[in-house]
């Protein structure tokens, strides 16, 4: 045997034993973990056409076919959710995908559940089920920023990524994940900073760290919907059309993604104020990604105003905890406290 021949066959032995333990490493009787997955669509199943490409058209099944190589690392079946861009998701979809996951967790067959699904919206899916799910076990989100048809498609190191996190024991006991240019993020700090890029995740600091579990969050089993909720965007000279047509549609909270520290521009803070002693919720949080809005220290005095301060969560993040708080209460203080706590335990 040559120099060169041992030690390629040296290196195939170590690949060959590497993966093995990773296959290996949930398992009590010599099989392979279990992982269902829920396929929502995203350009990880998109498709090109003559001006670019379209998301959510390619199935699953497909998918799969092009990354050969996971079931050396668990027993994977899966369904067809849904197939559809991210831009459209919605709480119509994310009620019935939550209770589908607790359900696949529930039947004591899955060790983990992976969802495919566009990046756009994937922070905002990840948060809902974060605070919707109550099992320990792994699930991750796994989209792609190139269509399934590209030569240098990303969606299948992606999914091979998210199918070797989901069987590693520390998955279990987690956030909500999601993986995306190779790498896991946790549901509260992840979200999408770049339009274009393979790698297009960031994390925020959070306030509250809260895995999925029998404790936390909010149980929608008996909900066939969510509370209206709108977004406000605020920008020098901004109008109080969009904050007026929202609170004349009877929305039950408007969350204002407001300049710098959270803030509002005079003719917003009198009608955001005379909503909120109307009964609509008026959340404050910032169109700024860092740094966070907080009661302390700012130029809002949410305490006589009646606002709520996000804390750490963005505009769209806030709107998912206020529509799932609005399910349980109206209590102001209740609220608060789930915006600068977490939902656990109550
Ligand atoms: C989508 O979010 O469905 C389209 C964009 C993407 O997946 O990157």
């Amino acid at each position: 045997m040559t120099h060169k021949f041992k030690f390629l066959a040296f290196l195939s032995l170590a690949v060959l034993l590497s993966t093995a333990s990773w296959s290996r490493e949930k398992t009590y009787d010599g099989s392979l973990p279990k992982v269902h997955i829920i396929a929502t669509g995203g350009t990880i199943a998109g498709a090109s056409t003559d001006i670019g490409y379209d998301a959510g058209k390619v199935s699953i099944e497909t998918i799969l076919q092009a990354v050969p190589g996971l079931t050396q690392y668990a027993e994977l079946d899966y369904e067809q959710f849904c197939n559809i861009g991210s831009q459209d998701m919605n709480e119509q979809i994310w009620l019935p995908l939550a209770k589908r996951v607790n359900q696949v967790l529930a039947c004591g067959h899955y060790d983990a559940v992976l969802i495919t699904h566009g990046t756009d919206t994937m922070e905002e899916t990840a948060f809902f089920l974060n605070l919707t799910v109550h099992n320990p076990k792994p699930v991750i989100l796994v989209g792609a920023m190139r269509p399934s048809d590209a030569v240098d498609a990303d969606g299948p190191s992606n999914l091979l990524k998210a199918v070797q996190t989901a069987v590693k024991p520390d998955a279990v006991g987690k956030e909500v994940m999601c993986c995306l240019g190779g790498r896991i993020y946790e549901a509260g700090a992840a979200f999408k900073n770049d339009t274009h890029s393979l790698d297009p995740v960031s994390e925020t600091s959070v306030d509250w760290y809260l895995p999925h579990n029998a404790a936390t969050g909010f149980f929608i089993e008996d909900l066939q919907e969510l509370p209206e909720v709108g977004i406000v965007y605020g920008y020098g000279s901004g109008s109080t059309t969009a904050l007026e047509a929202f609170v004349n549609a009877g929305y039950k909270g408007v969350v204002f993604a407001g300049v710098g520290d959270g803030n509002l521009n005079r003719a917003a803070l009198d009608l955001a104020g005379r909503a909120a002693k109307n009964g609509t919720v008026i959340v404050r949080s910032s169109r700024i990604p860092y740094g966070g809005v907080y009661t302390e220290g700012g130029e809002v005095d949410d305490e006589r105003l009646g606002f709520i301060a996000s804390g750490s969560l963005s505009p769209q993040k806030s709107r998912i905890l206020l529509m799932l708080a609005l399910t349980t209460t109206r209590d102001i203080g209740t609220i608060r406290s789930y915006f600068r706590h977490g939902v656990s335990e109550r």
